[in-house]
């Protein structure tokens, strides 16, 4: 299966929270979820997938190996591990969860072919990647997709345009800024003009642009709600009214330790 626009996203689920979230959206008609070895909630994602009982071919899951990983030279295995924790078998999708310091693109492109070769994984992406590192890595294997922060206030212009151009998709992360995009003027009038959520308002014009998006909710409300995204469509002026709002360039996730030089 391809992978579905929208997902369910996992952090920071933890324990019981995770698989019954899991579950929850599955029964709601998600079929796209993603987790992480930086979660820390792999085995209870899992669980909450085979609790579901939807057959394995009409979910599409994703998990992140830490980079950490490939700096060690130990991804292969630490992949292994993530796919026996899930317990389903071969994932969908692997990711690189943020460019390891001191790994070429192009290697840990490598290493996660090698990863899809064993049959880990159907398919292979990045994570928090920047324009070059995206470029190069997709030089050396076929990326399904690299994902990033991108909501109403981050202006991922450059990067979506080159992604575009190489045939890798964005997938969205933090798409609802956790909620903070949902009280900016500009979306709440769009939703009133749409009879539409806020939420489903801004993941419209996520995935209206060819991007996917994973949200996480833990409400039955707010995950059906989201999933409102799917059923309409935002007009060319209330898409050019949320996108300039990408003016105030603002991200939230940014950990020096890890992020890449984001102009590059
Ligand atoms: N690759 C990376 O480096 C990276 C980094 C960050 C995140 N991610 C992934 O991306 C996923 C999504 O990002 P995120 O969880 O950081 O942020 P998000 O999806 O933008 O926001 C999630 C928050 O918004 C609330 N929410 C969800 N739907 C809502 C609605 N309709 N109305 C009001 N509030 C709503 C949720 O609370 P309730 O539970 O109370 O609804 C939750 O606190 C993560 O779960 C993770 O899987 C990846």
């Amino acid at each position: 299966m391809d992978m579905p626009l929208l997902g369910l996203g996992t952090w920071p689920l933890a324990g019981d929270q995770a698989r019954r979230t899991v579950r929850l959206a599955l029964e709601l008609g998600y079929r796209h979820v993603d987790t992480a070895q930086m979660y820390g909630n792999e085995a209870e994602v899992g669980a909450g997938l085979r609790e579901a009982g939807v057959p394995r071919d009409e979910v599409f899951v994703t998990t992140k190996i830490h980079q950490d990983r490939f700096t060690e030279g130990t991804a292969l295995e630490s992949a292994r591990a993530s796919v026996e924790a899930i317990g389903l078998g071969p994932v969908d999708l692997i990711l690189c969860h943020w460019p390891p310091r001191g790994v070429a693109p192009a290697q840990v492109a490598e290493e996660l072919a090698a990863m899809r070769d064993e049959g880990l994984t159907r398919h292979i992406g990045v994570s928090n990647f920047n324009v070059s590192q995206m470029r190069e890595a997709a030089a050396a294997a076929p990326i399904l997709t690299n994902q990033v922060e991108f909501h109403p206030l981050l202006d991922q212009s450059r990067l979506l345009a080159a992604a575009r151009e190489i045939g890798v998709t964005l997938t969205a992360y933090r798409p609802i800024l956790r909620g903070e995009a949902l009280r900016l003027p500009a979306v709440r009038a769009i939703a009133a003009e749409t009879g539409r959520n806020p939420a489903a308002v801004v993941l419209r014009w996520i995935i209206q642009q060819g991007v996917h998006a994973i949200c996480m909710s833990t409400s039955r409300e707010r995950l059906a709600g989201n999933q409102e995204a799917l059923d309409f469509s935002l007009s060319e002026d209330q898409m050019a009214r949320i996108t300039a709002l990408t003016s105030a360039n603002r991200r939230s996730c940014d950990y020096p330790d890890w992020q890449p030089d984001w102009e590059g």
